[in-house]
């Protein structure tokens, strides 16, 4: 019993220190850490700047430090890279991926741009910047309806996500929409049975819900939105409970934010191993080393950066 405790006094003591030393880290080799909303909240702890994937695409662009260290996964260090090229950008685990971000092809976009001619391709942030750098514009699940809506273009390909796509499509029918078959395995895997357990065990809570889900799931809910939007909105609202369907490292911003709210999972507890990926050990070795560098050409970076760059345009205005 007495050894047991002392294991998790001396763990306590480790995260402690290991946190005290990143912050040291950071300031001495002038390092700025962004981190998602899906890292452990012991990882958003030591970070800078904690966002959903469009606020952490602007923030990126106006860093002063000379590095980088992004607590998310691929895609996002990539953004990063492409939108301050001069910077160097660490991940803490390079291995750190979006399935999702390889469920399209160039070659899938090539032949659907042959076959309508004046069609735009639309990209989720989350893809490749192979598929970014053929793209004509890039949106996050924040701005992808008011973007969509914003082109000139009235044939759509929306590549990778098809949740994200159907959900855009559904709020502008005036647009023809083509759909990819991609999906976030982790929201996808969130079933309309748990939900519907969900709702019956917490009968006045209200249900939010990231749009990388199911449309079935979507139609039972009081409000969609990106990780941010559901923030803002559970932070708004009056109610006291939530049923929330995302990953679950949002809520430690959750709870920081509203420590009188009781938020609800679904059973099955959606968790993004690849986010998780990120630890405060990786943190701290990658600081140490300043390893694990996004590495791109520069060809690459100015080829991807139109389609993030017309997103930021068309978002601002
Ligand atoms: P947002 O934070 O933009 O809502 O994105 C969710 C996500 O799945 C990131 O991988
Ligand atoms: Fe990709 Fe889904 Fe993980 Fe986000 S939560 S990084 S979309 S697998």
């Amino acid at each position: 019993m007495v050894f047991g405790m002392e294991n998790v006094m001396n763990k306590a003591a480790d995260i402690t220190d290991i946190k005290q030393e990143i912050i040291r880290l950071k300031k001495e080799k002038d390092v700025l850490i962004l981190a998602h909303y899906y890292v452990d909240g012991d990882v958003q702890e030591i970070a800078d700047f904690v966002g959903d994937s469009f606020a952490l695409a602007k923030r990126a662009e106006t860093v002063e430090q000379q590095t980088i260290l992004f607590c998310g996964v691929s895609f996002m260090g990539e953004s990063a890279k492409i939108l301050n090229p001069s910077k160097k950008v660490l991940l803490p685990d390079l291995l750190a991926d979006c399935p999702m971000a390889h469920m399209v092809t160039t070659e899938q976009i090539a032949a659907m741009r042959r076959e309508h001619p004046g069609i735009a391709v639309v990209c989720y942030v989350n893809s490749t910047a192979e598929i970014k750098a053929v793209s004509d514009v890039c949106v996050t699940s924040s701005n992808a309806v008011k973007i969509v809506k914003k082109l000139g273009n009235k044939e759509i390909y929306f590549v990778p996500d098809k949740h994200l796509g159907h959900f855009v499509a559904e709020q502008i029918p005036e647009k023809t929409i083509y759909f990819n078959d991609g999906f976030c395995p982790v929201h996808d895997a969130i079933k309309l049975s748990e939900l519907t357990a969900e709702k019956e065990k917490h009968k006045g809570a209200l249900v939010v819900i990231h749009p990388e889900c199911s449309s079935e799931l979507i139609a039972l809910a009081d409000y969609t939105g990106s990780t941010k939007e559901i923030l803002e909105y559970v932070k708004s609202s009056a109610s006291m409970e939530f049923i929330v369907l995302t990953e679950a490292g949002i809520l430690y911003e959750l709870q920081k934010n509203n420590p009188d709210k009781r938020f609800y999972f679904t059973e099955s507890i959606p968790i993004c191993n690849d986010m998780k990926k990120i630890t405060l050990e990786k943190v701290y070795a990658s600081l140490l080393t300043m390893e694990h560098e996004v590495i791109m050409t520069e060809e690459l970076i100015r080829e991807a950066s139109a389609s993030l760059m017309k997103m930021l345009q068309l978002a601002a205005e």
